[in-house]
C-alpha cells in the first residue's frame, strides 16, 4: 500500500503540531486533520496565524508553509476517512468522571467513537494508528470493532504514541529522541516508519509489539512525573534543613546515571497528561491485582497534590495567617511556559485555595485569556461563577496586576518574569512586599536587596 493521503482525527495539541510536521516533511502526502469541534477547525483555518487555537513556538510558520498545499483542516470527517489509506486517532482520552474507574481510568468513549466511525465509513483497506495515549491492550478493543464490520476490508492497527512536550513541540517533533511504532503487521509498521524516516534517522525509529508500545508511553510519563515529585519531596526537606534545592539538584544531576534534566523544583506538575496517565497506570495495576505497584505510582500524584497545597498554605501563613481581602498577584496561569494550555495547571488549584480564604486575585499571564481562566475556576464548582468573577481580575500588564498587592506568587516560569523591573514592582506594592516564587526563577539575594520578603521552593 502506498500512502498518498493521511487523515488525523483530533485537531488538538497533538494532532495539530504532529500532522503539520508530517505534512511539512512529506510534501507528496496530503494530510487532512479533522475534528468535531467546528470552532477549533475554523481557528486552524484562520488567515491570521496568531489566532491558531494552539500557541506553540514555530508552529505558525509550518502551518503557513503547508496549509492549503498538502495540509488541510476540516470538519468533513467521513470524507477524510474514506479517501485516506492511513488514519491517525489523536482524540482526547481524559480521566473518567463517571461510573466504573471514575477519577482513575481513561475515558475511552472518544476512541471507540472514532473506531466505529472508521468501521462505518471505510470502503478500502486502512492502517489505523493510535496516536492518543491509551491503556495497555486498547488496540484489542479497536481491532475488535474494526474486524467486526462485516465487510472484507483489512484493517491494520499500529500504536505510535507521541512524546512531544508542549512549549517545545515543534523542536521535539523535528528532532525526536525516538519514534515508537508498535504493531503486529510488519508491512504496516514499515510503511509508517518510512513516513518518519523522511526526517528521523532510522536508528531512532523503534519497532515493538503493540502492548510494549502502549505501555512504554504510560511508563515514560510516569517516570518523568516521578522525577518532579522526587525533587519536590526533597525541596520540602531543604526548607527545614537549610539545604538549597538548586545546589542539591545540581549535585545529584551531575551523576550521569541520574542526569540533570527534569530536576526543577516547582509548584507541582500540571498539564493534561502526567496525572491522567499515572492514574491510568495505577488503575491498570489495580485491575491486575498489583496493589504494591499501584500504590507506588499513586504516591507520585499524592506528593504533587501536597506540593500545590503547601505552596498556597505558605502564602497564607506568611501573610500573617490571613489573606482575606488582600490583593495577591498571580504571575502565570499556563501549566508551563511557552504554551496557552492550562489543563491541570497548578495555578487553578492554588487560586482556588486562596479564593477559599477570601483573597482578591490579580492575574497576569502573557498567553492565557480571561475567558479561559474563569472557565478553569468555574469548572471546579467551588463557588458561583459570579463569585469567581468578583474576586479575580485579569490584567494585560504585570505592573497593573502588582499595584497595591500584598504579594506576588510566580506560578509559571515565563522568561519575561525574569526581565521585569523589580525595583519598580517593589515601589508599587504594599509593604512589606512579598514574593512567593514557585519556580525558583528570581535571585533571592537581589530580591532581598530590593527589599522584598522573598520565599521560594526548597530554599530556607
Ligand atoms: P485535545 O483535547 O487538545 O484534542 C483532542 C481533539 O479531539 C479535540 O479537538 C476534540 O474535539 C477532538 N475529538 C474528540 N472526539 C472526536 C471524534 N469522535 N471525532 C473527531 N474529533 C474528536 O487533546 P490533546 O492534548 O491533543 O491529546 C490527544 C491525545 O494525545 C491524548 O490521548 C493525550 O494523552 C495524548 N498526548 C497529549 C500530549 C500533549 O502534549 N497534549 C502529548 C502526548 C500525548
Ligand atoms: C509531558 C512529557 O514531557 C511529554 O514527553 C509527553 O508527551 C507529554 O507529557 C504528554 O504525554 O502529554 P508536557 O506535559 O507537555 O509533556 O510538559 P513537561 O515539560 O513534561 O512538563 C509537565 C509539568 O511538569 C509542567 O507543569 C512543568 O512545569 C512541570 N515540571 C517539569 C516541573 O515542575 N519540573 C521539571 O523539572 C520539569
Amino acid at each position: 500500500m502506498k500512502i498518498t493521503k493521511i487523515c488525523c482525527i483530533g485537531a488538538g495539541y497533538v494532532g495539530g503540531p504532529t500532522m503539520a510536521v508530517i505534512a511539512k516533511q512529506n510534501p507528496n502526502i496530503k494530510v487532512t486533520i479533522v475534528d468535531i469541534n467546528a470552532e477549533r477547525i475554523a481557528a486552524w483555518n484562520d488567515d491570521d496565524l496568531s489566532k491558531l487555537p494552539i500557541y506553540e513556538p514555530g508552529l505558525a510558520d509550518i502551518v503557513k508553509d503547508t496549509r492549503g498545499d498538502n495540509l488541510f483542516f476540516s470538519t468533513e470527517i467521513d470524507k477524510a476517512i474514506d479517501e485516506s489509506e492511513m488514519i491517525f486517532i489523536s482524540v482526547n482520552t481524559p480521566t473518567k468522571t463517571y461510573g466504573k474507574g471514575k477519577g482513575m481510568a481513561s475515558d475511552l468513549k472518544y476512541i471507540e467513537l472514532c473506531a466505529r466511525n472508521i468501521a462505518k465509513v471505510a470502503k478500502t483497506d486502512k492502517i489505523v494508528v493510535e496516536k492518543s495515549t491509551l491503556p495497555v491492550r486498547t488496540a484489542e478493543t479497536i481491532k475488535s470493532i474494526l474486524h467486526n464490520t462485516g465487510n472484507d476490508i483489512n484493517f491494520h492497527i499500529l500504536s505510535n504514541p507521541e512524546f512531544l512536550a508542549e512549549g517545545t513541540a515543534i523542536n521535539d517533533l523535528l528532532k525526536p529522541d525516538r519514534v515508537l511504532i508498535g504493531g503486529e503487521h510488519e508491512k504496516s509498521i514499515q510503511i509508517l516508519a518510512e513516513i518518519y524516516s523522511s526526517w528521523v534517522p532510522k536508528y531512532k525509529i523503534l519497532k515493538t509489539n503493540l502492548w510494549s508500545s502502549e505501555l512504554s508511553k504510560l511508563a515514560a510519563n510516569a517516570f518523568l512525573a516521578q522525577r518532579v515529585s522526587s525533587i519536590n519531596a526533597i525541596s520540602e526537606l531543604c526548607e527545614h534543613t537549610e539545604a538549597n534545592i538548586n545546589e542539591v539538584a545540581k549535585a545529584i544531576g551531575m551523576d550521569s546515571r541520574i542526569g540533570s534534566e527534569f530536576l526543577n523544583a516547582s509548584v507541582g506538575f500540571g498539564g493534561s497528561c502526567f496525572q491522567k496517565d499515572i492514574l491510568n497506570l495505577v488503575y491498570l495495576a489495580r485491575s491486575y491485582g498489583l496493589h504494591e505497584v499501584a500504590d507506588y505510582w499513586e504516591q507520585v500524584v499524592i506528593l504533587n497534590d501536597h506540593q500545590k497545597r503547601r505552596f498556597s498554605d505558605r502564602i497564607i501563613n506568611t501573610l500573617y495567617n490571613t489573606v482575606s481581602g488582600k490583593k495577591i498577584a498571580l504571575f502565570g496561569w499556563a501549566f508551563k511556559k511557552d504554551t496557552n494550555d492550562t489543563r491541570e495547571s497548578a495555578a487553578i488549584y492554588i487560586a482556588n485555595h486562596l479564593l477559599n480564604e477570601q483573597a482578591k486575585l490579580a492575574i497576569y499571564d502573557p498567553k492565557v485569556s480571561e475567558v479561559k481562566i474563569q472557565a478553569d475556576l468555574n469548572f471546579l464548582n467551588s463557588r458561583s461563577e459570579k463569585e469567581n468573577k468578583a474576586n479575580t481580575e485579569n490584567f494585560q500588564s504585570p505592573y497593573e496586576a502588582a499595584k497595591n498587592a500584598h504579594a506576588i506568587a510566580i506560578i509559571t516560569e515565563w522568561e519575561e518574569f525574569k526581565k521585569y523591573d523589580w525595583n519598580k514592582m517593589y515601589a508599587i506594592m504594599k509593604k512589606p512586599a512579598f514574593i512567593f516564587d514557585g519556580r525558583n526563577l528570581l535571585n533571592k539575594k537581589e530580591m532581598n536587596t530590593i527589599g522584598f520578603e522573598y520565599y521560594t521552593i526548597g530554599q530556607y
